[in-house]
């Protein structure tokens, strides 16, 4: 397993995608907000004493708080060493945004890196595409996919590799729709966003791959940057 060096960037090198509370720093961020409702957001399950991944961590608030709560945590990502699912108009993926969405996650990492020391935290972080996650780290107890997979182009196959990694829990947290939507329309051009699926269409993939007891719970959380509350929906799902 390679884990990334570490890193120890300025605040203005940072983009926080999460709100969150830094000792000595105090609240950063202004994307969401899943203070309130993180519990929630993570299905009430149990992390004490159990190995976790954080699968597209973003700045690191869930793997962060999976710590808190007793896990050994890995967080997960892209680096700017790898390409986003961009969606292909016109046949195929325009190079400034692939060239942005780079820039955007060395900004992102640094948000992990830099909330990672002013916590303390003990937590490692591995990149590369979800894709490939089972090359690229050892199986754990319990895997979380935290509003990634409505960004990912093939969401079978990533939950295929998540699940060869995962033992025991999968953890998905989703926008909460009642039926399939397809993102991409080359009218107003969405880059970076593909599917939403109903928590029963993920339970049916997941039985594919060997999990066998679900639980889903609803709840709202705080879009912070547009002021909105947006329904999620978490899918605990067991082998
Ligand atoms: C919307 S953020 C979610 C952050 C966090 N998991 C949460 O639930 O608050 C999506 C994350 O997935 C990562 N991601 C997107 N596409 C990916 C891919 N193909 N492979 C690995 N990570 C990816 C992004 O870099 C980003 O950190």
């Amino acid at each position: 397993m390679e884990f990334a060096p570490a890193r120890d960037p300025r605040l203005e090198e940072c983009y926080f995608y999460h709100r969150m509370d830094l000792p000595g720093h105090g609240t950063v961020g202004s994307e969401w907000d899943l203070r309130d409702q993180v519990d929630e957001y993570l299905g009430h399950v149990d992390f004490s004493g159990k190995t976790a991944v954080d699968v597209g961590t973003a700045s690191g608030f869930l793997c962060f708080e999976m710590e808190k709560r007793g896990a050994q945590v890995i967080g997960y990502d892209l680096s700017d060493a790898f390409d986003w699912d961009v969606v292909p108009y016109d046949g195929k993926p325009q190079r400034e945004v692939i060239e942005r969405t780079r820039t955007h996650l060395k900004f992102i990492n640094n948000a992990w890196w830099f909330a990672h020391k002013a916590l303390g935290s003990r937590a490692r972080a591995v990149y590369g595409p979800v894709y490939e996650i089972d090359r690229r780290i050892e199986p754990v107890d319990i895997a979380v996919c935290g509003s990634i997979l409505l960004h990912l182009r093939d969401p079978v196959l990533a939950l295929e590799r998540i699940a060869a990694v995962c033992r025991e829990t999968l953890i998905i947290a989703e926008r909460d729709v009642d039926r399939p939507i397809f993102i991409p329309e080359p009218e107003r051009r969405p880059m970076d966003t593909w599917w939403l699926y109903p928590a029963g269409y993920y339970e049916a993939i997941l039985k594919i791959f060997g999990f066998r007891q679900f639980n889903v719970i609803q709840h709202r959380q705080q879009h912070a940057e547009s002021g909105q509350q947006l329904d999620l929906y978490t899918l605990t799902a067991r082998r």
